[in-house]
């Protein structure tokens, strides 16, 4: 098959990409269950199922809720433990061809530190994407990345037992994006996701019930994608420099120029997913088509690229 002409290549935080497109963690699995559907080594990177130090179980069902142009979940953050995931799911992502991004996370600081550590020593993970979006139990519950300062600590603690790529995935249930930005490339990030789930909750008026059993859960979907685009945006027009990988709602190539344009480098496909299982290859011809039209050649030309922005 001949070169396309149009140049989807980027390179992310020393990770080199063959395309910008990008699975999202929690809505690809570990990949493996995509393969039929998609070649993965066409994606840019495939950021895992977020994974702790030990296996855990998820919350109660119901545990997902449809709502309009979204979905609200409260999976729990089940999943097989690092060193499950090790055994039984690295050496297929290992040899897929594409970039493997591991999403992890702790109940404490301790339990960050030890999975970023145990992750850093596995060959075949290239990257680490943290998720800051859990609750803090000695806070009192509140998000890991709600506060600058918790935050620069948490990224510098990590920061020291890796020397893969540290992407820190910002949660957007924040009053100020741009100040959880900066603490995490303080703390010693080389790059950010923008944004987690958006904290949310539905009712069922007839039984005067909560939809999920957890009563809150975390909104996705294209119902967020403005407000994803607004916080790519206002952290790329304060740090120009930091690689943004831009999620929320992405489901068509068009969503994935407009992410560039607000200033992401990479993006990831979500929700999308479960719809469609093979959205992002669509999502990867539609962006080539979007190029043709607009003559584009290299995708690295729309990265920052909006005009006429405050
Ligand atoms: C069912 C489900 C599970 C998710 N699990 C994780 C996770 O383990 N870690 C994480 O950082 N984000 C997780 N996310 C958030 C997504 O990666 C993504 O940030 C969010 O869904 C917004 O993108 P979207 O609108 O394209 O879905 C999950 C999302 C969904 C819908």
């Amino acid at each position: 098959m001949s070169e396309p002409a149009e140049r989807l290549a980027v390179r992310f935080a020393g990770l080199d990409c063959v395309s910008p497109i990008w699975t999202a963690s929690g809505t690809f699995g570990y990949g493996q269950e995509f393969a039929p559907y998609l070649d993965l080594s066409d994606l840019g990177g495939i950021c895992t199922k977020g994974i702790s130090p030990k296996p855990r179980g998820g919350n109660p069902l119901p545990r997902i809720c449809e709502t309009a142009s979204g979905m609200i979940n409260s999976i729990g953050l089940e999943n097989v433990g690092v060193e499950g995931f090790r055994e039984k799911k690295l050496p297929f992502l290992k040899a897929s061809g594409t970039r493997v991004v591991v999403n992890f996370f702790g109940e404490t600081f301790d339990d960050y530190v030890a999975c970023g550590a145990a992750l850093d020593a596995m060959d075949g993970v290239h990257a680490l994407e943290m998720n800051v979006s859990c609750p803090n139990i000695k806070k009192g519950g509140v998000e890991y990345g709600t506060d600058p300062a918790v935050l620069q600590d948490l990224v510098r603690q990590c920061r020291a037992v890796t020397k893969k790529p540290l992407i820190i995935k910002l949660t957007p249930n924040c009053t100020d994006i741009v100040a959880l930005a900066r603490a995490s490339m303080e703390g010693g990030a080389d790059g950010l996701s923008v944004i987690n789930t958006i904290s949310a909750m539905a009712i069922d008026a007839r039984r005067r019930r909560p939809r999920i059993a957890t009563t809150f859960g975390g909104l996705s979907g294209p119902a967020i994608k403005p407000i994803a685009l607004r916080m790519v945006y206002q952290v790329h027009r304060a740090l120009p420099d930091v690689p943004i990988s831009g999620i929320g709602g992405i489901a068509t190539g068009e969503d994935v120029a407009e992410f560039l344009l607000a200033g992401a480098t990479t993006v990831q496909v979500g929700t999308q997913s479960f719809a469609e299982p093979h959205a992002a290859r669509r999502i990867h011809g539609e962006l080539v088509q979007f190029m043709r039209d607009e003559k584009i050649s290299d995708v690295r030309e729309l990265i920052g690229g909006l005009q006429g922005g405050r």
